[in-house]
């Protein structure tokens, strides 16, 4: 049997911090109103575009790794702000780490994105299909969002993670996962005028921004996450207590502690960065990870799982033995 460790992470945040009492400069807002209904303090804002964060990202967790962009088969980046739809991002990516060995592809799957793009690249591993793969998750939100509207423009940051995914012999990497879609749902959550769904030839062509209804999507974000955390944890015969870590999306603070107390968990096993990044979509997860590892808060044999749900509205969970 065949196993797809991660031996490698990195992430990339911008450096501009974009705080709450500078959006109340310009938006009728406050750090109160933000703070409390959502958890966020300040995001990044990148100068540079997707690919360009997610290529950072890649180069430190091929450096931790201590894997060469040329010995990785399979490139997924999952990602709902591509640079261009044609080519794909992770095209770019592939140039930009200097190679061009691997194959490349774009997982749109909004913020639920880097879960499923994880469970792809491991069970291609899983497979003996290919050895290597740099998994990433990277957006930049902020060029979708519509300053003028609050409800939305408060909410997101850019940024981007990554893991580099080896075949190993012992039982490591992601074990289990149950991914799925409530698409029933899909028309409370979307990116507007950006697509073939668009009216090209409109005038003045219709806004493109980030659109949703934010009550339903808690509700449905809280039982989605809750249900595929509860199916995962069955199926592997996890309890609460042998989880040292949750790592979940990281969409509003609410979401997170509501899951975290239907799951029984205490504060120190659950991570939480929404503070200083915002809602990052398939970033978030990335990146979390990366800076729990970072922060000493994962170790070798750990029991992980995360949770995530996305536009789609797409849902999932997995259990990761790092
Ligand atoms: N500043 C001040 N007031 C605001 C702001 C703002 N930035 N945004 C909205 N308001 C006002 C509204 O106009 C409304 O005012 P009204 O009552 O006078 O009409 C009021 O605040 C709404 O307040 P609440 O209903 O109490 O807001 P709620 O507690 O539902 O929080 C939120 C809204 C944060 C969006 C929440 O519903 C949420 O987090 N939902 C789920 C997360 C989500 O939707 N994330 C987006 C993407 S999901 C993903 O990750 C892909």
């Amino acid at each position: 049997m065949q196993y797809a460790d991660i031996t490698g992470w990195g992430k990339y945040t911008p450096p501009a911090k974009l705080s709450n009492e500078d959006l109340a400069t310009f938006m009728d807002t406050s750090d109160e109103w933000i703070s409390s209904r959502t958890g966020i303090k300040e995001r990044r804002i990148s100068h540079i575009n997707t690919a360009h964060m997610a290529a950072l990202a890649g180069k430190q967790a091929l450096a931790r790794a201590g894997v060469e962009a040329d010995d990785i088969d399979l490139i997924i980046v999952a990602t709902c702000t591509p640079d261009t739809l044609v080519p794909n991002t992770a095209s770019k990516v592939q140039n930009l780490l200097g190679t061009n060995n691997s194959a490349c592809v774009d997982l749109s799957s909004a913020c639920t994105g880097f879960l499923y793009a994880l469970q792809n690249a491991t069970a291609q591993i899983r497979a003996g299909m290919i050895n290597k793969a740099l998994v990433i998750g990277a957006e930049r939100m902020s060029w979708f969002v519509n300053w003028g509207v609050r409800d939305t423009a408060v909410l997101f940051g850019d940024g981007a993670g990554a893991m580099v995914l080896e075949a190993a012999d012992n039982k490591c990497g992601l074990l289990e996962a149950k991914l799925g879609c409530d698409s029933s749902a899909r028309d409370i959550l979307n990116i507007t005028n950006f697509g073939t769904d668009m009216d090209r030839y409109e005038n003045p062509p219709g806004p493109l921004q980030i659109d949703f209804l934010g009550p339903e999507i808690f509700k449905r974000a809280v039982r989605g996450m809750g249900k595929a955390t509860e199916t995962v944890m069955s199926n592997a015969n996890l309890k609460a207590e042998d989880i040292d870590l949750l790592v979940p999306h990281q969409a509003n603070l609410r979401i997170i502690e509501t899951l975290q107390s239907k799951l029984k968990l205490k504060d120190e096993q659950c991570m939480v960065n929404i503070q200083k990044y915002g809602n990052t979509s398939a970033a978030t997860v990335p990146i979390a990870l990366c800076e729990a590892v970072e922060q000493g808060k994962v170790k070798a044999g750990d029991t992980i799982m995360s949770a995530a749900f996305g536009a789609g509205l797409t849902w999932g969970a997995g259990y990761i033995k790092w």
